[in-house]
């Protein structure tokens, strides 16, 4: 088995691997996108294992950084681990992961993370190479039929949720970088990063949520930003993929402004990750699952012990900041 980077090998194989075993279409156009938009993507791209001149796995590999208790350090992710069925259960997985490791070690990358779901046989393969679930995920639920039930939470109409013009997306990044200043973990981000979500072929919408209560505004949507979401279609059920709002914001009240945005369609809330957010929405009328199946699993690649990982990243502490965007 010979271990090749993206360029190396027949682009049309590897979109057929993804489609084969992720359902993804990872196709050239989407690599060359990814690559021209995403300042995460690698040298390689992807490590592919290829046997007989056929590709039989793939790892995508990303580095990004991130902040720990001890300032900034460098991360790598892991994203698109797939086999070829006819080649599963042969160590190709394994072997590519181990090489992606090394590759990223090399370069200075203290940890590796990865999103995946406790139920898919790949948890046992990463938690057999070093990996531990960093954070549970939650998932959350509007009431059918309607925003938020009547009570303290939506009595208060001060918020709205609106669709956010492709020409004002830095906005963005502005609360992004408000909700995430202080924390831990993913707290930079690049501020078009609807965009690159999109050009990996997430049909993302972007909300921007305003607190009309908020005075003296001359630049409306920017001085009363007090929050986001990106929603993906999945119809007719709609998915907030991630929403963040600035610390002065209850977050409960901002979900109910994103469900009054969806008025006749059930809304499920994906990757809540905060305490803080999970605690605020039963008072908002939202059931809160947690955990769900998906996990942010994360490994040391300089012998850091996992417990020290959690620290670094102050995960127990709820101080470690991470979403849809960083959940690869
Ligand atoms: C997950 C996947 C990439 C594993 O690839 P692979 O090349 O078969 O895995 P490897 O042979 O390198 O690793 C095997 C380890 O993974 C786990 N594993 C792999 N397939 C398994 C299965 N069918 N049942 C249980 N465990 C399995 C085991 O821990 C195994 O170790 P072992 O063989 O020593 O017991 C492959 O099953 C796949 O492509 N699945 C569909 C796509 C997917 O779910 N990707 C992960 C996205 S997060």
């Amino acid at each position: 088995m010979d271990i090749r980077t993206y360029d190396q090998v027949d682009p049309e194989q590897v979109l057929r691997l993804n489609l084969m075993a992720l359902n993804y279409p990872l196709t050239p156009e989407v690599a060359a996108e990814g690559r021209r938009l995403d300042p995460r993507v690698t040298p390689e791209f992807a490590l592919y294992a290829v046997e007989g001149g056929l590709v039989v796995g793939q790892v995508g590999m990303f580095e990004a950084p991130v902040m720990t208790r001890e300032g900034p350090a460098r991360a790598g992710a892991l994203w698109a681990v797939a086999t070829h069925p006819e080649h599963g259960r042969g160590g190709v997985a394994r072997a590519l992961i181990v090489e992606a490791h090394r590759r990223m070690r090399e370069r200075g990358a203290r940890f590796v993370t990865l999103g995946t779901s406790r139920y898919r046989v790949a948890h046992s393969l990463y938690l057999s190479l070093g990996y531990s679930d960093l954070r549970l995920l939650a998932t959350a639920f509007s009431p059918i039929g309607g925003p938020a039930r009547p009570g303290p939470a939506s009595a208060r109409p001060g918020l709205t949720a609106s669709p956010l013009p492709s020409a004002e997306e830095h906005l963005l990044g502005v609360v992004h970088d408000q909700a995430a200043a202080g924390w831990l973990g993913f707290t930079s981000r690049p501020p078009h990063f609807a965009n690159i979500l999109r050009a990996w072929g997430e049909s993302i919408s972007a909300f921007i949520i305003t607190d009309e209560d908020e005075e003296g505004a001359a630049d409306r949507a920017a001085s009363r930003a007090v929050g986001y979401a990106l929603t993906s279609s999945t119809e007719p059920v709609v998915t907030v993929a991630e929403f963040e709002v600035v610390p002065s914001t209850d977050p409960g009240r901002a979900a109910v402004a994103i469900a009054r945005a969806f008025p006749d369609k059930r809304l499920r809330i994906r990757a809540v990750m905060r305490d803080a957010y999970r605690q605020s929405m039963p008072a908002a009328g939202f059931e809160v699952v947690h955990p769900d199946w998906g996990t942010l699993m994360a490994a040391s690649l300089d012998g850091t012990p996992p417990d020290e990982v959690r620290r670094l990243l102050g995960v127990d502490e709820n101080l470690f900041n991470c979403g849809f965007f960083d959940i690869t």
